[in-house]
């Protein structure tokens, strides 16, 4: 069994920790939270474990072997480096790191260890929709780009519009929708197609100097792609590869749920709506790698992932760059 050390007690560690328990091949180990009574909370709640409040003696413990980072953005490299350095595993939400600069040393770090496994949580690449058009594509030809929509209006805008500033658009925190849902719609053109030649962003501020909403636009050699993603608004948008007179429709380019393949003649559903937690698949792939770093196949995919978490970072730096976006890479008072 992985044993699992929980950073942030929000509504998506307690997603991650039912989807693991699914899975059957994780349990509880340890929790951080800052406060003891939010901590207790989501251990109980999770049939216990050992709760800190100090992140260097969470870090220490023996408790658990993979750590998973749910705490908002601009914390994830340094708790990153300090699992690590703690001979962890690590599963650190989107977007994993601000910057190609912290990306790399993370890397450099991950070289001194082997043994350990460092996963950035793009759920939606681990999902069967993902999968099945992985596969469609090797059969597509003349593909002419995508669109690749994710938008879901927040709760926590209503509160921008109250004048609060919550930590999803917080800046300070490397909030905004470009690092929260944009990178979802990236990591599907990034993770399909590779890196673009060239990026552009263009994004809508909102009061707290964070993006709401914005267009990416990624440029390839023989074919464009946009990202549409808000944060401030909704879509009901399908997402769309296009290959010559046939379409490969993504129910949604974050959620990644359902991939249909349309023809003139014919509409072929190739992956079923996925209706169970969203994060069975990927700490199903996760463990997967874990426990068997002797299987050549999955150690391989392993490497892709992580070469694609360092593409898609480098993309979404020069993005936000394009925008005038520069992430503090520390928090900062
Ligand atoms: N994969 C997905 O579907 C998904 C969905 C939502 C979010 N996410 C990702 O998960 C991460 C957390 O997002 P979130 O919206 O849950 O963030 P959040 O609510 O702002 O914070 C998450 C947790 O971090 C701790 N925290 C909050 N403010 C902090 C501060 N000022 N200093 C230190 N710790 C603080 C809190 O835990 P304690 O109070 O217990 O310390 C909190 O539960 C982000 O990277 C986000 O992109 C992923």
């Amino acid at each position: 069994m992985i044993k699992l050390g929980t950073i942030g007690t929000n509504w998506i560690t307690q997603r991650m920790i039912e989807a693991a328990f699914a899975t059957g091949k994780y349990e509880l180990g340890a929790a951080y939270s800052r406060h003891e009574n939010t901590g207790n909370e989501f251990a109980n709640q999770n049939g216990g474990a050992k709760v800190y409040t100090n992140l260097a003696n969470f870090m220490a413990s023996d408790e658990f072997d993979t750590a998973y980072i749910a705490s908002p953005n601009v914390f994830h490299f340094e708790q990153v480096m300090l699992a690590l350095k703690n001979n962890k595993n690590v599963i650190v939400e989107k977007p994993a790191f601000m910057n190609p600069m912290q990306t790399q040393q993370v890397l450099d770090e991950l070289k001194l260890h082997p043994n350990l496994r460092l996963f950035e949580a793009a759920r939606n690449v681990h999902m069967p929709a993902f999968k099945a058009v992985q596969q469609a594509l090797k059969k597509a030809t003349n593909i002419a780009g995508a669109d690749f929509v994710f938008s879901q209006y927040s709760s926590r805008y209503d509160l921008v519009l109250a004048g609060e500033t919550p930590n999803v658009f917080n800046f300070a925190f490397a909030g905004g929708a470009l690092a929260d849902l944009g990178i979802y719609p990236l990591y599907d053109a990034v993770a399909l197609f590779g890196k673009p030649v060239k990026q552009m962003y263009y994004p809508t501020m909102i009061a707290t100097g964070a993006d709401g909403k914005g267009t990416a636009l990624l440029n390839y050699d023989k074919f464009d792609i946009t990202l549409n993603f808000s944060k401030i608004s909704n879509s009901k948008h399908h997402s769309e590869i296009y290959a010559g007179r046939n379409i490969i429709a993504i129910d949604n380019g974050g959620e990644f749920t359902e991939a249909k393949l349309i023809s003139p003649e014919q509409t072929e559903v190739i992956s079923a709506k996925y209706t169970k937690n969203p994060m069975i698949p990927e700490m199903t792939d996760f463990a997967a790698i874990i426990a068997h770093p002797e299987d050549e196949t999955l150690q391989a995919k392993y490497h892709v992932w992580l070469q694609l978490m360092q593409h898609v970072n480098e993309t979404l730096n020069n993005l936000a760059i394009s925008a005038g976006i520069h992430y503090p890479d520390k928090f900062k008072e």
